[in-house]
């Protein structure tokens, strides 16, 4: 059962037997509208004012106290996805920089290197013949590159180990966030059995890197900028206004919560992404041709980029149809009046993109995949409330620009080079966990696409 499921007892039965249809439903039946929540109660909005509202013009009223927050605590910690207050502002401030849309292209020959490596793998299974797993794959790609982000050629030896212990810490999240009593880590249930040594793991290899690093800036007095890891930059980022850097336990849980948000989201949009092309072949080619024409066949770097609108626009849509963050909640501190619905202290507000991005008002045939939405003078929707892939207002994903990169890196590589269908045609569809997967692996039938010249290589 889903996280909000198990989260908001009250009107959880009818939820239960069809989430996400019951959330369009009762999403079409007004920009506000109740939900019991065992005692609680809840309010599920999705009028793009009243989003707006929340998330911005009375954001203070609002934080990240509910339940489903406080069970990835455990993991996260204190950092930025989870914490509140001046604490968050500050923890914000300090790592806007590094993400800032100039700024993440510095990261742009780490997703290149590691999307050629996938891109590698594939091309011996086109050859062989057989299948590729494409959501095991964009997992294992999406992780490796937010660990190469943010610890650099550090990583070295660690990197195999995380990739064993973090889908085991990602399974365990999943269990706790949907179950209604979450025990503390030290009590021995069989979900902390499991969570317990996989973290202490991590938590091991994410301490001894930061230690490494803070001896490695202390010996030396500058890497250049431009090959500062992720590490290096929180590390050394001052507060403008307070002068005070993270403290090392700040940091792991800055760490934790980077490799744990930046990760699987992008990993869960690039599986849908395979999905969507294989319903619809024709914007395959569409994207090859206009790959070619910019690349000549050749993967694409970041400085292509902008010559990929239609890839861009692709993503875009695919995070409308099937936004990894398919729900998310705040807890009201104190009255509020939401376009005439009273809202009392502890009162929870929740938003669900998956149902927002499908309201007839706000778009025009909203089940229909149609990229175009997003290209421009096409640009359908001009209310960045009513598009919550990403959340909006101050807290929204401060890795949005890094994801799109990184998405369009990672799909122009591997559709430079090959056609993938879906193995098997039975249906794939949503699955509402933390993020929203999809009910069955993407296997993935590849063909190698003809390249004109300049076939992506292994760079070091
Ligand atoms: C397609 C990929 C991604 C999606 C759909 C996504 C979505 C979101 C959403 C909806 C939120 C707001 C949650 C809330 O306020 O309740 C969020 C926050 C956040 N995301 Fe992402 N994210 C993605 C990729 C990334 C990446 C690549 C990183 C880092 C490298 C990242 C780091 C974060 C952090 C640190 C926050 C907390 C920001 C704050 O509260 O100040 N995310 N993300």
């Amino acid at each position: 059962m889903s996280l909000v499921l198990k989260v908001i007892g009250g009107d959880l039965e009818a939820l239960a037997r069809d989430t996400l249809g019951e959330f369009c439903r009762r999403s079409r039946q007004g920009e506000i509208v109740p939900l019991k929540i065992g005692l609680k109660r809840g309010h599920l909005v999705s009028d793009p004012a009243i989003v707006r509202h929340v998330l911005l013009e009375n954001i203070s009223n609002y934080d990240k106290r509910t339940p489903a927050f406080d069970a990835v605590r455990v993991v996260l910690g204190n950092g930025m996805l989870t914490s509140g207050g001046a604490f968050w502002k500050r923890q914000r401030r300090i790592s806007q920089p590094a993400f800032h849309g100039e700024s993440v292209q510095r990261f742009g020959p780490i997703i290149e290197r590691l999307a050629a490596e996938c891109a590698t793998d594939w091309e011996v299974a086109a050859r062989a013949g057989t299948t590729v797993d494409a959501s095991a794959d964009m997992m294992k790609v999406t992780l490796r590159i937010v660990a190469a982000t943010l610890f650099g050629d550090d990583l070295a030896g660690d990197a195999e180990e995380i990739n064993r212990v973090f889908p085991e810490i990602l399974a365990c999240l999943s269990v706790r966030v949907s179950s209604p009593m979450r025990a503390p880590l030290w009590m021995p249930t069989a979900n902390n059995r499991r969570l317990q040594p996989a973290l202490a793991v991590l938590d091991a290899i994410v301490t001894r890197l930061i230690a490494t690093k803070r001896r490695r800036l202390a010996g030396s007095a500058m890497h250049g900028a431009s090959h500062r890891d992720l590490l290096t930059i929180l590390m050394l980022a001052r507060d403008e206004e307070t002068g005070e850097v993270m403290s090392d336990s700040q940091l792991r849980d800055e760490v934790m919560t980077l490799l744990i948000a930046g990760h699987e989201t992008t990993a869960n949009a690039l599986s849908w992404l395979w999905v969507l092309l294989d319903r619809h072949p024709d914007e395959q080619e569409r994207l090859r041709a206009e790959l070619l024409a910019a690349t000549a066949g050749r993967a694409p770097g970041v400085a292509d980029l902008p010559k990929l609108p239609r890839l861009k626009a692709v993503i875009s849509e695919t995070l409308r149809l099937y936004p990894p963050v398919w729900m998310f909640d705040r807890r009201a501190l104190g009255p509020d009046d939401l376009a005439g619905t009273r809202v009392r202290k502890g009162d929870l507000v929740i938003f669900c993109p998956y149902a927002i991005h499908r309201l007839p008002q706000l778009w025009r045939d909203p089940e229909a995949f149609r990229p175009e939405r997003f290209q421009a003078g096409h640009e359908e929707q001009r209310n960045k409330f009513a598009y919550l892939p990403f959340s909006a207002g101050p807290r929204t994903c401060i890795g949005n620009s890094f994801a799109m990169m990184e998405s369009q890196i990672i799909v122009g590589t591997l559709l430079a080079r090959f056609r993938g269908r879906l193995a098997e045609p039975s249906p794939v569809i949503p699955l509402p966990r933390v993020t929203l997967r999809t009910s069955r692996p993407v296997e993935l039938r590849l063909e190698l696409a003809p390249v004109t010249h300049d076939q992506p290589t292994r760079t070091a």
